[in-house]
């Protein structure tokens, strides 16, 4: 029996999140290819009729136009905060704020341009040499998303993403590249970012054009299914080139409250969790869980698979499970429950909770509840690489930014995991979401700010870049020295 845990063990990796595509910016320096991520052009959110007003799924005409006409649109994506030129300054600053860890992304199209090319762009690899030794200069442990919303956009033109087969080779070359370069600087590996994505935008998981397949639904299975298999492929590979990295998977979180007692509601949360747990289901046990097998089956569902698969699944399972956690949803027995499950914008409010600026409910507890339901189900190490509050910041006279509510929010948290620790979690780390502002995967905003530090720099790209520690650094600076026991009052 695991002893009984009082609080954070001493090797938790606090620290903080980013991706490639949201901070980096110099899309088409040094060799880099052109992205899926660098097609999602700025719209104005306050036009829509949700603040939510998501930029990132694109189609094919659109696909066209951006690049036929590039200057009539703004990619914020492309500039990112600049971090391709600023990492020295960005990484001193987690330096400054103790920081043990610093999850990052790698931009595939920077290390395979097009994806196809057999040899890798030098300059891209040293780029990530360069950021890799400035952590360790420090004592920071990278952990490293190989696939962050973002691929060669050539695979998009070629093969239409993820629902091609083709992928899993381009990705399994792409992973043994960096895992044989990266081999003694980075320990700490995720192969996908959010997998469930592929049920909301196919475009952002996968780089898939839902407009040129037939079944969507189907497509973001068949892609799934593709993913799961480069990813076991890729956590072998790793196992075999660094024999004590930790590969782990990853979804977004997101617990499902019954709106009542009713027996039918309770059975729509059951599956709507399933639907949230099937992607670690498949990584941590290596094979697909019952349950989808009769979903599939019910919503004529037919995926492409060959035998083979099936053992590359077990040969490829997880280290750990890595999730995003932001909010709950409330579901009911409706008949739209199974297109809402899933999905980021829930139809179903839940009165007891209070919302962010861009309606994010915002609930501490689910994710105890959370770290509780998914350590009972793999029993294997959890990690907690994505969490914070994305809020309109403002610079003070003083010149500072004072960001009590962010501080509240990530205390919240905090508390809740330390409880879930205490509960038996075993818990390996926690990285804040966009530690220093950056641009927003949903809006494409840089007004939708997480970060600890600010970054002087407006939605259409103007600003001076530079980096502002907000009161949120200070405190959790003292929150990482005192192993998350000081927590303000
Ligand atoms: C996660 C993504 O889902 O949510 C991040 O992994 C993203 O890339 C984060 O930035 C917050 O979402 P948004 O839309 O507020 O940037």
């Amino acid at each position: 029996m695991r002893e009984l845990k009082k609080g954070f063990p001493e090797d938790f990796l606090w620290g903080g999140a980013t991706a490639a595509n949201q901070i980096e910016g110099a899309f088409d320096e040094d060799g880099k290819g052109l992205s899926t991520s660098d097609m999602a052009a700025y719209k104005d959110p306050y036009a829509g009729e949700s603040v939510n007003n998501f930029t990132f799924n694109v189609n094919s005409i659109e696909l066209e136009e951006y690049l036929n006409n590039p200057d009539k649109y703004l990619f914020p994506k492309r500039w990112g905060i600049d971090f391709f030129h600023h990492y020295k300054e960005d990484i001193a600053l987690f330096a400054e704020m103790g920081f043990k860890t610093f999850r990052l992304s790698i931009s595939w199209p920077r290390i395979f341009p097009t994806g196809l090319e057999e040899e890798p762009n030098e300059a891209g690899l040293a780029f990530y040499d360069n950021v890799f030794d400035e952590c360790r200069k420090y004592g920071i442990e990278p952990l490293v998303t190989m696939s962050h919303y973002e691929m060669p956009i050539t695979l998009t033109q070629k093969y239409n993403g993820w629902v091609s087969r083709e992928l899993i080779s381009l990705f399994e070359k792409y992973a043994r590249t960096l895992f044989n370069r990266y081999k003694n600087k980075v320990k700490y590996w995720i192969t996908f970012n959010e997998m469930n994505m592929n049920l909301n935008s196919l475009y952002t998981g996968a780089g898939v054009l839902e407009d040129k397949v037939d079944n969507v639904e189907e497509a973001a299975y068949q892609a799934s299914h593709y993913q799961f298999i480069a990813s076991a492929l890729a956590v072998k590979a790793g196992h075999e080139i660094i024999p004590d990295a930790k590969i782990g998977c990853m979804i977004n979180r997101i617990e499902s409250y019954a709106k009542t007692c009713k027996p039918e509601d309770q059975l729509q949360a059951l599956k709507a969790d399933q639907i949230n747990t099937f992607y670690p289901d498949v990584q941590v046990r290596g094979e697909y869980p019952n349950y989808m097998k009769r979903f599939f089956a019910e919503n004529n569902i037919n995926i492409e698979v060959e035998e083979r698969d099936f053992e590359i699944l077990k040969e490829g399972t997880v280290d750990f499970v890595a999730f995003s956690y932001y909010m709950s949803h409330v579901t009911e027995d409706r008949p739209d429950a199974k297109e809402i499950a899933g999905k980021l914008d829930s139809p179903i409010k839940n009165p007891y909770l209070e919302l962010t600026q861009w309606d994010w409910p915002i609930d501490p507890i689910a994710l105890r509840i959370s770290l509780n339901k998914l350590y009972d189900r793999y029993n294997i190490p959890l990690f907690l690489v994505e969490n914070g509050l994305g809020a309109k910041d403002v610079v003070s006279e003083d010149g500072k930014i004072h960001d009590p509510y962010r501080i509240d929010y990530i205390k919240k948290h905090i508390i809740e995991m330390k409880e879930a620790i205490k509960d038996g979690v075993e818990l390996m780390g926690y990285t804040t979401w966009g530690c220093i502002d950056l641009i927003s995967c949903g809006t494409s905003q840089m007004s939708k700010r997480y970060g600890f530090i600010y970054v002087d720099q407006d939605d259409k790209g103007n600003g001076s870049l530079k980096r502002i520690p907000k009161d949120s650094f200070y405190w959790y600076k003292e929150v990482i020295a005192s192993n998350g026991e000081n927590l303000g009052e």
